[in-house]
């Protein structure tokens, strides 16, 4: 890069406009929607599409509820003829559809254009010169009066071609070409030279009006507030304002098309050309997908269907050949996902709050994924940025697991620990719900790892021993297997589980316990944590136990936490298990 830029480029210059009006203006109704993606979307691809994806794309957009479709450029090649002559012939235009054909302001390109919507009920027939001063004088070596004379010889043509051509309804639009380089003054005055010629009509709705003047960032050269002013500079001169529909035709070359065409129609646009998803000319046309959705965040309806949004990406991807980027606005594949635990722990407390019916306050999500044909899967995905309410917020989803927060706190050690052993190994981070899930069954024993199995219990009340203490009392017998053998024992208490505690014999006692059902109806499973400490080291542990029997589920958890406790302590509690022979209050600790 130059340590000197302004050696190379100029600053854009800022527009003579007093009393601008549309900083106070706000956007409440959504503009006319033109879809270029068939023409000038199409010319910007390596492989220009065929006559089929065309066609594809053109029951995609009409499907979206395109009304204005330009449809390509029917004088430059047979397969844009073609294609034209196709959708008239096979009837394939909904009758309130109009098609849109681009065509250069030359006589030849002119007729040929006509020859290619012969027959269209209705279409709009676009011509463009270009107008910005290095063009004029490096491109095209003309004088602007030399610029407007091909522009009205144009502007003529069409119409008296139209005029022979009576059986369609026909609407014109001129457009000069990189209108964000072009003198304002000598803008309107082609402009009005155009419009002149076509004399259109009054008192027509914006969306009928005859004539369309169309002001192409055809480079995005400055600010998008300076963009704006241009417009409003041009909606407030042009002589046939309110007998012409306003147009913006916005390029992305700074990054802000979207911004530029957003307040362009503040200044006064009433249309935007744009293509999906920013595809276009070098950055791309404006995204008309994001300018819609735009509207439909702010709580209006933009006129356009975006319900199935991953099924119209698709399709495009399919016929331009290429790729949406992941963080696209609305449509890439992780806008709607958190990966940090803060916002994944937000998100969570905004899902648990949010009422289906109202307002969305989801904190961190712009949107409702639902809206678009989006699930709530890609909302939360953790990694090692998540912490653990990224993935409490996935086994309450997917698993029905209410985790004790102490609980968190203890399994979302575990995941980082599995998370940093992949990634020291430069294997992928990610951990789905299934893993997290599959972490968590063997972290706390759930199937096969405790030393002992449970085999069997049986509970009963201690009527004598409650009457006498005036307490509740219980007995449990519990079988147990160890190494093929089975063993019994059995305590007393004021609960099953302190009762277990009892026949254990072992130096822990509970610190906390909780018990839900896992999942609803038939077969429900309960879920038991119990939080168990250690007396002589005062190490603590969860363990967790699922059964359908509640009993037994914190039977089980018990024997998770001991196998817990050995398992991450220098401790060893032994079971003091005898063969055959019930045991009752015997300690046994080996270390
Ligand atoms: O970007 C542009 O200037 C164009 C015109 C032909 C409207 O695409
Ligand atoms: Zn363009």
């Amino acid at each position: 890069m130059l340590t000197n830029p302004a050696a190379r480029y100029r600053s854009f210059a800022p527009v003579q406009i007093s009393e601008r009006a549309w900083p106070d203006r706000q956007l409440t109704s959504p503009p006319v929607w033109l879809s270029t993606d068939l023409r000038d979307g199409n010319q910007a691809l390596a492989q220009p599409m065929s006559i089929a994806q065309k066609q594809r794309l053109f029951k995609l957009l009409v499907d979206i509820g395109f009304k204005e479709i330009e449809v390509g450029f029917p004088s430059a090649s047979q397969t844009e003829f073609d294609f034209v002559r196709q959708l008239i012939e096979q009837d394939l235009i909904p009758d309130d559809v109009t098609i849109q054909v681009l065509t250069q302001s030359r006589e030849s390109l002119i007729r040929r254009t006509f020859e290619a919507v012969k027959g269209a009920k209705q279409a709009i027939v676009h011509i463009y010169n270009a107008t910005a001063p290095h063009f004029r004088r490096i491109v095209f070596n003309k004088t602007q009066a030399e610029t407007v004379e091909l522009a009205t010889a144009a502007a003529q043509l069409i119409k008296d071609l139209a005029d022979a051509q009576p059986e369609t309804d026909w609407r014109f639009q001129y457009s000069p070409e990189v209108f964000t380089s072009t003198e304002l003054a000598f803008a309107k005055e082609i402009c009005d030279a155009v419009v002149e010629i076509w004399q259109p009509p009054a008192g027509l709705a914006v969306a009928d009006r005859k004539a369309i003047i169309n002001l192409p960032a055809s480079v995005e050269v400055s600010l998008p507030n300076v963009f704006a002013d241009q417009v409003e500079w041009m909606h407030r001169h042009l002589k046939w304002r309110d007998r012409i529909t306003l147009s913006v035709h916005n390029h992305n070359d700074r990054g802000t098309a979207t911004a530029a065409a957003e307040l362009g129609q503040l200044a006064g646009a009433d249309r935007v050309e744009g293509c999906l998803f920013g595809n276009g000319e070098r950055t791309g046309n404006v995204d008309l997908v994001t300018l819609a959705m735009n509207f439909y965040t702010q709580g209006i309806h933009p006129g356009l269907d975006f319900s199935e949004m991953d099924a119209i990406a698709d399709v495009v991807k399919d016929c331009t050949q290429l790729p949406i980027h992941p963080r696209h606005p609305y449509v890439g594949e992780l806008v709607h996902t958190a990966f940090s635990g803060s916002h994944q722990d937000a998100i969570r407390k905004g899902f648990a709050v949010q009422d289906p019916n109202g307002i969305w306050e989801v904190p961190y999500l712009p949107m409702d994924p639902a809206d678009i044909g989006r699930s709530y899967e890609a909302v939360v995905r953790v990694n090692s940025q998540s912490g653990k309410g990224g993935m409490a917020f996935l086994l309450e989803r997917d698993y029905g697991l209410a985790l004790p927060r102490g609980l968190q706190i203890e399994f979302g050690q575990a995941v980082q620990q599995a998370m940093d052993a992949h990634s020291s190994q430069d294997q992928a981070t990610e951990m789905s719900s299934a893993k997290l899930w599959q972490l968590f069954r063997q972290t706390y024993g759930i199937e096969t790892t405790v030393k002992q199995q449970y085999l069997r219990h049986r509970l009963e009340p201690m009527e004598e021993e409650a009457a006498r203490t005036g307490a509740e009392s219980q007995h449990i017998q519990v079988w147990l297997q160890d190494s093929g053998e089975t063993y019994s024992l059995e305590g007393t208490g004021n609960g099953p589980i302190a009762a277990f505690i009892d026949a254990l014999a072992l130096p822990i006692h509970v610190i906390a316990f909780e018990e839900r059902s896992l999942t609803r109806g038939e077969g429900a499973e309960a879920i038991a944590y119990v939080q168990l400490q250690e007396t002589t080291s005062g190490q603590i542990q969860y363990g967790v136990g699922i059964h359908h029997n509640i009993v037994t589920a914190s039977l089980l958890a018990v024997l998770s936490a001991i196998h817990r406790l050995n398992q991450n302590g220098e401790l060893t509690l032994e079971i003091p298990l005898l063969n055959g022979d019930s045991v009752t209050g015997q300690t046994a600790i080996a270390t």
